[in-house]
């Protein structure tokens, strides 16, 4: 089995840690869960803690609640348990979205992409009034570190890891749903803004799984102690 990727976060070690980190990602999804209400346009992020929020979302029993998912995967699993999913450009905008991430640094960035679904999860966290994020306590570090994932266009994709340098396809080659490839962007991150900036004006560079704070109305993070709401920089 290959080894888990490198996500830059504390990584859990013994069961019970995971047991734990599981337990976190479904307090933290059922306290996001609680925000939305009838009525509400809502985008849905991709991953584990993604997974925690769909049940959670479901057994709301909202009737008037239409969903736009971020991922085969999250549109799969929303429809399956019974929520309406929509594409975005037929909702338009959205009141919500909610999302996990692979790291969270005390200024309110995010990595995002571990589940190579970032440039859809940004358009989506974009169109919505308020981006909810959610997540186990290990997500939270003093300073992000890399890799801080990519999508490439296939065209001279080798030629733009060039440039960026310190920068490989994610191992297997993964493809996004939109055709573009994934990498991994391996350098240090050092000032988000100055990193994020230069990978925007790369060519070759679809998007970037750097968030910056102003995308993010709230931050829920759970642990033993239960939810911190942090207050992102978009205000929440
Ligand atoms: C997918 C993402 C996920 O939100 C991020 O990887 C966190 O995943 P998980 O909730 O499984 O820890 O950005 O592209």
């Amino acid at each position: 089995m290959a080894p888990p990727r490198a996500t830059g976060r504390k990584q859990p070690r013994r069961l019970s840690d995971v047991d734990a980190t599981v337990r976190y990602k479904r307090a933290a999804a059922r306290a996001a869960s609680e925000m939305v209400h009838e009525g509400m346009r809502l985008g849905l992020g991709t991953g584990s803690t993604v997974a925690q929020l769909l049940p959670a979302l479901a057994a709301r029993e909202l009737h008037d609640l239409t969903c736009v998912a971020t991922s085969p995967a999250t549109e799969r699993a929303a429809r399956g348990l019974g929520l309406t999913v929509r594409s975005l450009d037929d909702v338009g905008e959205l009141d919500m979205a909610i999302d996990g991430a692979d790291q969270v640094d005390p200024q309110g960035w995010l990595v995002k992409g571990g589940g190579a679904a970032h440039t859809r999860e940004k358009i989506v966290a974009a169109a919505a009034r308020q981006f909810v994020v959610i997540a186990s306590e290990e997500k939270a570090v003093p300073q992000l570190q890399p890799p801080v994932p990519l999508e490439l266009i296939r065209f001279g994709a080798h030629m733009t890891l060039a440039r960026l340098g310190q920068a490989r396809l994610r191992d297997g080659v993964q493809a996004s749903p939109d055709g573009g490839l994934i990498a991994d962007y391996l350098g240090s991150i050092g000032e988000p803004r100055e990193l994020a900036a230069r990978l925007e004006a790369t060519p070759g560079v679809v998007e970037h799984g750097l968030f910056a704070p102003e995308m993010v109305a709230v931050i829920l993070i759970a642990g033993e102690a239960g939810v911190e709401r942090r207050a992102g920089g978009a205000g929440g």
